[in-house]
């Protein structure tokens, strides 16, 4: 059983997002609540449109909400300032994106190594985390490929190996297998499901796909800017 922490490492409260347009004032979040359990996978469904990468991006520092709080491990992400939340994403937060945003001019080895090394591990030290990593994702003999010399599941996988470096505890998916085939975004779904058992690491996917959202261990759906609860396993 977990203790009450343990329930609530993520914790949101009455997230609301606005964005200004041309035809006024925007409405996307609107006061999502939600608790996400240590080492729990938790699926975000809903309909294009609706705000789950939005979501996503409060969620993981990468934008601030117009109204409410979100709290990792008990750490208030509105306490920090822009560089400190920049730090804390690096070491806590994993990203895996629909496009994977790898940086071109470099090997997956180095791509994978970044991140480690701006949290200030020694070069010897990120080298040989990031080898083991893209053993783990099947990728050893492409290494030294840039992103335009892999498939895109090769990509894929090795922006996970980079989200996973700094072994952060949460990884914050969007759509990740939406630009693969159906065999290799199963096998990338398979990554995440191992990679959450075997690490504990607490992973949140937005997703339209069925089967991954099945493998979770909660779906939680996007609608009218609020999340409502669809089961729990
Ligand atoms: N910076 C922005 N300025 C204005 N509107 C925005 C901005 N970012 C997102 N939106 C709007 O917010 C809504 C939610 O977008 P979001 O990308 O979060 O949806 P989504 O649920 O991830 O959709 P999909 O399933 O297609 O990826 C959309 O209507 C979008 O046009
Ligand atoms: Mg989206």
């Amino acid at each position: 059983m977990d203790t009450i922490g343990n329930d609530r490492f993520l914790q949101a409260r009455e997230v609301g997002r606005s964005f200004k347009t041309s035809e006024g004032l925007l409405e996307v979040l609107k006061g999502v609540n939600l608790d996400v359990a240590k080492g729990s996978m938790i699926a975000i469904t809903g309909e294009s449109g609706v705000g789950k990468s939005t979501l996503l991006h409060i969620l993981g520092g990468l934008d601030r909400p117009t109204e409410g709080t979100v709290k990792i491990d008990n750490e208030l992400l509105a306490n920090k300032d822009e560089s400190s939340l920049a730090a804390y994403r690096n070491r806590s937060i994993g990203f895996v994106f629909q496009h994977h945003y790898l940086l071109e001019d470099f090997t997956a080895l180095e791509n994978v190594m970044i991140p480690a090394l701006i949290l200030g591990k020694d070069k010897s030290e990120a080298e040989h985390m990031s080898e083991l990593l893209l053993k783990d994702v099947g990728l050893t003999d492409r290494k030294n490929h840039r992103p335009n010399q892999l498939s895109g599941g090769e990509q894929q996988r090795v922006a996970v190996a980079r989200a996973l470096v700094n072994d952060p505890g949460i990884i914050l998916a969007d759509e990740p297998s939406g630009n693969l085939d159906i065999k290799t975004g199963e096998r990338l779904h398979r990554l995440l499901n191992d990679l959450n058992k075997a690490r504990a690491t607490t992973i949140l996917v937005a997703t339209h796909n069925k089967d991954l959202a099945a493998s979770c261990d909660r779906t939680i759906r996007l609608a009218d800017g609020c999340l409502n609860e669809i089961a729990e396993s």
